[in-house]
Parts: structure tokens; sequence; C-alpha cells
């Protein structure tokens, strides 16, 4: 089993505005939706905070052939459909109060790929670990400036309006 990040990032290491992306590029979307995805019968899942997945539109979620585990402190069932630990409430949505139980959860799956894709506090607490627990950081640079608000701590330097690297650690 692979731990992955997938993250897209602009000049300055932005990565959201205002809970959402600050940009659409199709063919990011499709790089995101083809790695993440799992080939043939191996099984992926995604790892998201709350507010990523409260940002994906919802006729798109639970992302499609990936089982999608949401991060939440928040347990109260009444306040957000946000239910207990291992609850689930949809095939394919799983909701974890704490990142170490996700692990051990994706052991337990034997998922041939994990992904983690965000948003900035998630990565942020992935940043000891990268050693350790990450095997790969997929990072589309995008050329350009926005203004955002949420931020991804490692930022690299590569041509191109937009590309794909893939940084093996
Ligand atoms: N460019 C990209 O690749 C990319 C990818 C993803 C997201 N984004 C952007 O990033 C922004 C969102 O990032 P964000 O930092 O504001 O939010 P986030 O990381 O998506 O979600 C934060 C929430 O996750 C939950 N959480 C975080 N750590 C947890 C832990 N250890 N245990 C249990 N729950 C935990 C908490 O939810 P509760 O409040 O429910 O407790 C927290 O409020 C948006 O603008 C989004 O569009 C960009």
């Amino acid at each position: 089993m692979r731990f992955n990040i997938i993250v897209g990032m602009c000049k300055g290491g932005g990565i959201g505005l205002n809970g959402s992306l600050p940009w659409h590029f199709k063919k990011d979307m499709k790089f995101f939706q083809k790695n993440t995805t799992g080939i043939g019968n191996n099984k992926n899942a995604v790892i998201m905070g709350r507010k990523t997945w409260d940002s994906i539109p919802v006729n798109y979620k639970p992302l499609k052939n990936r089982d999608n585990i949401i991060l939440t402190r928040v347990q109260n069932k009444e306040e957000y459909p946000r239910p207990q630990i291992t609850d689930i409430i949809r095939e394919n949505m799983y909701f974890f109060p704490d990142i170490d139980n996700v692990f051990e959860f994706c052991y337990k799956r034997d998922y041939h790929d994990v992904w983690f894709i965000g948003g900035e506090e998630i990565y942020r607490q992935l940043i000891p670990s990268l050693d350790t627990k990450i095997n790969n950081i997929y990072i589309t640079m995008i050329h350009k400036d926005y203004v955002c608000d949420a931020f991804f701590l490692l930022q690299i330097e590569c041509g191109g309006q937009i590309s794909h690297r893939k940084l093996l650690i």
C-alpha cells in the first residue's frame, strides 16, 4: 500500500480561496481523477478534511470508485451528517475523528493507493510524517499568481504553465 499526497498549487504555494479552488483546469481535474482512482481490481481511498469535503459539489460526492474518508472532529450526528467513527452513511463514505486511526483503518482495508487530497490543515499535519508515512507527493504547479487564503507548505519550481511533478521522498 502506498500513501500519497496530491495537491495543485500556484506561485507562492496557494491552494485555495474562500473554501474553494481559485482556478479550474480540466487537465488537472483529469490528472487528479486518473491518479486517485484505482485501476482494475485495485481499491483506492481519498482522505480529506471536512472543509474540502464541503467544497465538493453535492452531485460529485462521494468521489466515484474510491473510498472517501473525511476527517472531522464533530461527532454530533444531529449537527451535521458526520457520524461516529467507522459509521458508513453511504457506500464508500467514512468519517473519522483523528488522523492516526485513519492510517490504521487503511492498513486493515488493504487499499492499493491512499491519497491525501487536502486541504491546508490536513497537508500541514502530514509534513512531520513525510519521511515515515508518505511514499509520494504529486504536485501540479500552476505558474500564475492567484489570491489565496489556504497554502501548501512545500514549494517547488518547474517550467510550463501547469506541470505535474511526482516527488519521490
Ligand atoms: N489546490 C488543491 O490541491 C486543494 C486540495 C484540497 C483543498 N484545497 C482547498 O483548501 C481549502 C480548505 O483547506 P482547510 O485547511 O481550510 O480545510 P481542510 O483541511 O479541508 O479541512 C479542515 C477540517 O478538517 C477537520 N480536521 C482537520 N484535522 C483533523 C484531525 N486531525 N482530526 C479530525 N478532523 C480534522 C476539521 O473539521 P471539523 O471542523 O468538521 O472538525 C477541520 O475544520 C479550500 O479552499 C479548498 O478548496 C485545495
